[in-house]
């Protein structure tokens, strides 16, 4: 009782005194933030708790050990990271230190050798402050001198220009952008396995071409010769989700890929590659190694038992021969691979390349000295790939149509029965696997087309549905490439959904709907067999690839438009390249929603509206993904 009246006088004094401290407060973390870290400060490999974090920790730099190896790395939240300082190693004692001169030195603290450096010293630098976006700014009372988005290692950020005089690099792999605005992978600086160039129309002389990735995971390059950035590859999971942080790295295995990783998580996800086919990566199984797919992931092997792995912990390595050619100058063979090639790639490409039959290809690399492998293409081009000893990368895989001969010291020891290839009872059983395939999906498909078909034949004449074409709708319905439409098409068909035809086919919406709902249950209950065409199971099927078909053709009836994949995915997840992950259940309509194709139309637009945002569409059209020619051609680089 006696302590009311003083309380209630304190409470407004108690709330103008917290009113203060959080303003004051406030303000003090945001000049902290701007001058971060002064010069003098240094981080210690030993104490891993101790970070130089962003203003609201979405970013850090600090210590982070892979292997018991230490890297002074700027992470992001969860610990994925995105920048190191060097790619050597250093030890748990070594130390970062950001000197009174300017200079950033990563020490090695046993030996206090220097490890790396900025080289910053006396150029007027006076802070450093690592932002929100990831960018670790070393400046002098106005400018930015140093940073880290302009010294890359392996990864590029949102916000983070890449431009033609920078390269992003992981072991002996590099990215960079050529002044033509084509983007190159390529190996020890020479061999370039991956050139993707923008269509034949904007090949012009790029001025200064710069590579973004947009946050919700679109990446285009710029240039002022452009009029609008040209997109060069989308994150499947492009403007889903919220607080997700999508990031461009090239990895280890000379893959260049956009991940995905929702803050804290710690965990990144695959959202797209420039190269599909990771055998087709120049280097990656070694020197005289042979990669080749076991079920779907990418193995290195050796040629034979005449070659032992140099580092047996570590197929990647290659191989090496266990008799030198130069010692059995007699004896020297041709060791034959089936179904193999030797990755041929520019600037070697021109030198190396003959026409002849497949026993000349053979035997003019058996005589000639400074030949160690022979590639024949049995496509009926006759050409002849002659390897010398530099480095050879192999390729095994039953589709590919070409024979190869590595020059080996006799007797030839084969690999114990490999898992691989038997030849022509695999590729039947593929070619069957094949057919089934086709014809599941044909089936969903042709049944998805046929309403359409039918909802076309019925409506065309009918009352003013003036919104879209049909044949766009039916075209983005069932191929899940998405098409352009006009602005006005866009409003003219919103309006249409929202004004009217609203009971307008909703049994046979029902009925597909219930198709591909029955033929879910049927499959999450094991029973696929009652799913598959009574005629095909006259067929000795291959049950693997049936599930496989399945799942595949669940992925195809997504509603989503973006949840459908790619042509080029399709195929790999049939060919079991591509793991699967597990189909969304087909989802049942909401209430007094239109027909199929128009809904669709209608979530298409509702996913434009992010991306017209921060694309910068022009006003005139809006543009979704769709697998334009110049993604496509980061999968064609094997032909010659
Ligand atoms: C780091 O923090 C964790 C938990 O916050 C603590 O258990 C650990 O002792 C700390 N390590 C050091 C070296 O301070
Ligand atoms: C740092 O020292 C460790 C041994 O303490 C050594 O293995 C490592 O190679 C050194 N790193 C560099 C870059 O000198
Ligand atoms: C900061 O650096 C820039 C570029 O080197 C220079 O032009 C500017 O005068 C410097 N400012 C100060 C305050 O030193
Ligand atoms: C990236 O380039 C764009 C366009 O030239 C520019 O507006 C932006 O400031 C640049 N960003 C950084 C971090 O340099
Ligand atoms: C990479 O290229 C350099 C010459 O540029 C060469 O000396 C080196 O042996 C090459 N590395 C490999 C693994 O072939
Ligand atoms: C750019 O890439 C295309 C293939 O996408 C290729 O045909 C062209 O030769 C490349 N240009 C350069 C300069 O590498
Ligand atoms: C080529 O690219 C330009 C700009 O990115 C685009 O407007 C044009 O439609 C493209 N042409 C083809 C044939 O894809
Ligand atoms: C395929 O290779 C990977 C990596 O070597 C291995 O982990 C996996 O078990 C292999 N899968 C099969 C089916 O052999």
């Amino acid at each position: 009782m006696k302590m009311k009246p003083p309380l209630a006088l304190l409470s407004p004094i108690l709330f103008l005194y917290l009113f203060f401290f959080f303003i004051i407060y406030d303000n003090g973390s945001i000049s902290a933030a701007a001058a971060a870290i002064p010069p003098g400060s240094t981080l210690y490999a030993s104490n891993p708790n101790q970070t130089w974090s962003s203003p609201n920790n979405t970013f850090s730099l600090h210590f982070i050990s892979i292997n018991s190896a230490y890297f002074a790395a700027v992470t992001y939240s969860g610990g994925i990271p995105v920048w190191t300082a060097g790619t050597a190693a250093a030890d748990s004692s070594a130390s970062l230190h950001f000197l009174p001169d300017g200079n950033l030195r990563l020490l090695n603290g046993s030996s206090g050798n220097l490890v790396w450096q900025s080289n910053t010293a006396g150029r007027g630098v006076s802070s450093a402050a690592l932002d929100d976006s990831g960018n670790f700014v070393l400046k002098n009372a106005t400018v930015s001198i140093w940073s880290t988005f302009d010294y890359p290692t392996d990864t590029l950020l949102p916000s983070q220009n890449l431009t033609n005089d920078k390269v992003l690099r992981s072991g002996l792999y590099s990215f960079s952008i050529l002044r033509s605005g084509n983007l190159t992978l390529k190996w020890n600086n020479s061999i370039v396995y991956w050139n993707l160039g923008l269509n034949s129309s904007t090949v012009m002389n790029m001025t200064s071409p710069i590579l973004g990735l947009q946050s919700i995971g679109i990446l285009s390059l710029l240039d002022s010769n452009l009029s609008s950035p040209a997109i060069v590859a989308y994150s499947s999971d492009y403007a889903e989700g919220s607080d997700i942080l999508r990031f461009l790295k090239l990895d280890s295995d000379g893959n260049l890929r956009i991940y995905s990783s929702a803050r804290g998580s710690g965990t990144q996800t695959e959202r797209w590659a420039a190269v599909s086919d990771q055998c087709q990566v120049f280097g990656y199984c070694g020197d005289l190694g042979i990669c080749s797919f076991n079920d779907s992931s990418p193995v290195c092997g050796c040629p034979s038992q005449n070659f032992d792995p140099i580092d047996p912990k570590d197929s990647r390595k290659g191989c090496k021969r266990k008799v030198e050619i130069e010692n059995c100058p007699r004896s020297a063979t041709m060791l034959e691979i089936d179904h193999a090639m030797f990755l041929t790639y520019p600037p070697e490409l021109s030198s190396e390349v003959f026409f002849v039959g497949i026993s000349a290809c053979r035997l003019n690399c058996l005589v000639s000295g400074s030949c160690i492998a022979s590639t024949s293409l049995s496509d009926g081009t006759g050409l002849c790939y002659l390897k010398n000893p530099n480095f050879v990368s192999g390729y095994q895989s039953a589709a590919l149509p070409s024979i190869s001969y590595v020059k080996v010291c006799g007797p030839i020891i084969p690999n114990p029965s490999v898992s691989s290839l038997n030849g022509k009872n695999r590729v039947g059983s593929r070619w069957k696997d094949w057919v089934i395939a086709v014809v599941i999906i044909g089936t969903i498909l042709g049944l998805v087309m046929f309403e359409g078909g039918l909802w076309w034949w019925c409506c065309r004449n009918g009352t003013n549905f003036g919104g879209l074409s049909a044949q766009y709708a039916l075209l983005e319905y069932a191929s899940g490439a998405p098409v352009q439409f006009s602005y006005k098409e866009l409003q003219r068909a919103t309006k249409e959904i929202v004004s009217g035809r609203r009971n307008f086919e909703v049994s046979e919406e029902t009925s597909r709907e219930k198709f591909s709902i029955w033929a879910y249950q049927e499959f999450e209950k094991g029973n696929v067999k009652g799913i598959v065409d009574k005629r095909l199971t006259d067929y000795e099927m291959h049950m693997e690839q049936v599930v496989r078909a399945i799942q595949v053709s669940f992925w195809c009836i997504q509603e989503q438009p973006s949840h459908r994949p790619m042509m080029g995915k399709v195929v790999q997840m049939l060919e079991g390249v591509t793991e699967i992950e597990k189909p969304p259940v087909p989802k049942a309509m909401p209430e007094g929603s239109v027909g199929g194709t128009s809904m669709n139309v209608s979530r298409s637009v509702s996913s434009i509206f992010p991306f017209a945002a921060t694309a910068s569409a022009s006003a005139q059209s809006l543009s979704l993904p769709r697998q334009t020619s110049n993604v496509e051609g980061a999968s064609s680089s094997l032909s010659n």
